[in-house]
């Protein structure tokens, strides 16, 4: 009885050892992918500790979805060694306002066209290569510029990276990396007679004064529409008929942070999939409706 304790003692002991050396080598190679360098051994410690509560997360949500339980797997990444907090905090940058009904709604008569089970217009040659919009609160600005590339590339057959730097300087509305609404930089790439390019105007993610010039200049808009709230008929209606559009949802869910592949949804039940590209934070998401859509623009 009592050696059968200790050596099960014994054993878990030595696993926990096997765990702690595998996990040491393991935080070191993350550590070298992501280029952490940190002040002091407690900082160290600390965001240690952290990014170990993470991967647990991530292995149990993966057990889970090999039984069957989720639609979709996570896996670690580069915001490893945070807390859901401080990325939401530096990482985000969505602004609803206040008053959030549409501006500029959308004409609803087409709800009633037949719709395909899905579209994907990264194989039509519509959706430019996934951006990383760094420390800086401007995913309002990638998810703007995105939706106007996709036009633009609708329009004339090529396909351009236009500049979220342009919009992040100069849309006043909005509060540049301290976040911001899509329809304002709509609103301003309308009245400002176009959006320069990224190449004219290339990507810094800090706040810098204006420097729009006419020069770079690479697409203009007529007008925009925003679709209304809550309606994802209509959503399928808009991405369907106009082309990609510009979405804000919520990115604060560790599920969606974390995200790697399959259909990420809080639920289980589907119509359509949307293929929507998010440019702020994880690439290429197939989003279930009835998810934490906030707000869609087109
Ligand atoms: C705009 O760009 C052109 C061409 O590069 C340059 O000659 C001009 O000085 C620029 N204007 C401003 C206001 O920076």
């Amino acid at each position: 009885m009592w050696s059968c304790v200790v050596l099960l003692l014994l054993s878990a002991s030595v696993r926990s050892q096997m765990d702690e050396t595998t996990m040491d080598a393991h935080w070191e190679e993350w550590r070298m992918t992501h280029k952490r360098d940190y002040q002091t051994v407690e900082e160290e410690g600390i965001r240690r500790a952290i990014w170990e509560k993470n991967l647990r997360m991530i292995e149990a949500h993966n057990q889970e979805a090999a039984l069957g339980m989720h639609s979709y797997t996570l896996g670690m990444n580069q915001f490893g060694d945070m807390t859901q907090e401080e990325v939401v905090e530096t990482m985000t940058g969505l602004q609803m306002p206040l008053n959030p009904a549409p501006r500029v709604p959308m004409d609803t008569d087409g709800s009633l066209i037949r719709l395909p089970k899905s579209v994907d217009y990264r194989k039509k040659g519509m959706v430019t290569s996934v951006k990383n919009q760094g420390s800086c609160g401007s995913c309002w600005a990638f998810s703007s510029a995105g939706a106007l590339e996709g036009q633009l590339a609708k329009k004339t057959g090529n396909l351009v990276d236009l500049s979220p730097q342009n919009l992040v300087d100069c849309v006043t509305e909005n509060d540049g990396c301290g976040g911001g609404y899509m329809t304002n930089a709509f609103k301003y790439v309308q009245e400002n007679g176009g959006i320069d390019s990224e190449e004219a105007y290339p990507y810094v993610g800090e706040d810098q004064p204006c420097r729009y010039n006419a020069s770079g200049l690479a697409a203009q808009i007529k007008g925009y529409k925003e679709v209304p709230e809550g309606d994802e008929h209509a959503l399928a209606v808009a991405l369907f008929k106009a082309g990609p559009v510009s979405v804000g949802i919520d990115a604060s869910q560790n599920s969606f942070l974390y995200y790697q592949r399959g259909v990420w949804a809080e639920i289980h039940i589907f119509t359509y999939i949307f293929f929507i590209k998010i440019k702020n934070i994880c690439g290429i998401l197939i989003l279930a409706p009835q998810t934490n859509i906030c707000s869609l623009l087109i």
